[in-house]
């Protein structure tokens, strides 16, 4: 009886071994650290894996997702423009105009709600959403999978991931979901000469006081995390906040986007309605009284509740500052497909499957 268990116990063992060395095992994918900005909102059935961030970066480039061959997510969501587009609108495969301004794709591992009114509520459920929507991408999602399953190569990407080259719908967006939570602003590094720091003998608090009113961008700095910060508060006021607010528009409240690269992501607002950042500030000059008293939690009123001449000129300059040149630079987030870049095996193409050549 006994030797019997150990045989049993041998078998169990070695095929375990065996399954193992067949299908190696994805390499687990680590956020990078980045601070206090929400908790991390990864559903347990699709942990990050590089294999996956891999895969879900070619689909993301992959014009095979809309239904003429035209169109990926990366023909709207451009990293050159922080992952929007440059138009007031989006436009979609077919030169539709919508009626929301293409977001920035930022942070989302750390959020819980999605688009620009947040009505949805996981990355895996809103891939559906620009795929089938006639005016967006237009594809259908049997077509798709069809598709990806006769590739050259998704198959064996497939496998890499999900352990077997069969492709369904749920794997592709559990894929991409992995893909847009690896991009990651880990913060902006502003210069020295605004965040100088204060002679030894003075006090950090103080010195801020001291310098809330003076006309320098170091001060400029300061008032805005007071001005802007109760909203566009995390990450030196960058990262996008699990909060929405209708002060700027008042049919419906929106989410706060990020101000991460944001002078490269304009047209502003969900209806891509302020051109340009010289715009914004015309709106915030107009506003900011209102908007910062009235996102007070407690009775504390903001120290500085309007631009002054100087804040209004300095600010489209000072917001330049906030750039984070990794996220439009790093290859793992941009098109794998784009000559020149050779992260990618030269075998894994993708328009020529298509063209029939
Ligand atoms: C036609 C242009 C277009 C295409 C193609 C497109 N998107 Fe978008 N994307 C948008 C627009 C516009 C919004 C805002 C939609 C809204 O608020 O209703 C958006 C919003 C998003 C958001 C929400 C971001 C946030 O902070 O809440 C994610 C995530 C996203 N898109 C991912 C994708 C993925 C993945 C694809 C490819 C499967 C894709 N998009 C294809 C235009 C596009
Ligand atoms: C009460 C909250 C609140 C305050 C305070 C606030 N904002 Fe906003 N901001 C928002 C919301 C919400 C949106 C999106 C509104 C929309 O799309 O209609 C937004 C949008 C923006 C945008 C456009 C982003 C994009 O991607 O289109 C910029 C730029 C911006 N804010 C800068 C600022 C600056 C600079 C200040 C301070 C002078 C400031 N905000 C103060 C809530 C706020």
């Amino acid at each position: 009886m006994k030797g019997q268990v150990l045989v049993f116990l041998g078998i169990a063992f070695l095929s375990i071994a065996f399954s193992r060395l067949e299908t190696r095992s994805p390499t687990p994918y680590t956020l990078p650290d980045v601070g206090e900005i929400g908790d991390l909102n990864i559903p347990s059935d699709n942990p990050m894996t590089v294999e996956g961030v891999r895969l879900g970066q070619l689909l993301f480039y992959e014009t095979l997702l809309s239904a003429d061959g035209s169109y990926s997510c990366g023909s709207c969501h451009k990293q050159e423009f922080s992952f929007s587009d440059g138009l007031p609108r989006a436009v979609g495969y077919r030169g539709d105009t919508l009626e929301r301004n293409t977001m920035t794709l930022v942070n989302l591992a750390w959020q819980s709600e999605f688009f620009w009114d947040g009505r949805v509520k996981s990355l895996e459920a809103l891939i559906e959403i620009p795929v089938t929507d006639p005016r967006e991408m237009g594809q259908d999602t049997a077509r798709l999978v069809e598709l990806l399953q006769d590739h050259p190569h998704y198959p064996r990407y497939f496998s890499e991931v999900f352990g077997s080259e069969k492709v369904t719908f749920k794997r592709t967006s559990q894929a991409l979901s992995q893909f847009l939570r690896s991009i990651v602003s880990e913060g902006i590094k502003l210069p020295d000469s605004v965040l100088n720091i204060p002679p030894d003998h003075i006090e950090e608090s103080y010195f801020v006081e001291s310098q809330f009113l003076e006309e320098t961008h170091r001060a400029l700095y300061f008032r805005l995390a007071d001005m802007c910060g109760s909203c566009h508060s995390t990450q030196v006021y960058g990262g996008t906040q699990k909060m929405f607010n209708n002060v700027n528009s008042p049919e419906l409240p929106m989410k706060v986007p990020s101000l991460v690269n944001i002078t490269l992501s304009g047209p502003y607002m969900h209806d891509g309605r302020l051109k340009t950042i010289e715009d914004v500030v015309e709106h915030y000059e107009k506003h900011i009284a209102t908007l910062s008293y009235l996102n007070r939690k407690g009775n504390e009123a903001p120290k500085i509740a309007k631009l002054s001449p100087y804040d209004k000129e300095n600010l489209p300059v000072f917001l330049k500052l906030f750039i984070d040149s990794n996220l439009m630079y790093n290859p793992a987030y941009g098109n794998p497909f784009e000559r020149g870049r050779t992260l990618w095996p030269e075998s894994v193409g993708s328009r020529h499957t298509l063209n029939g050549d």
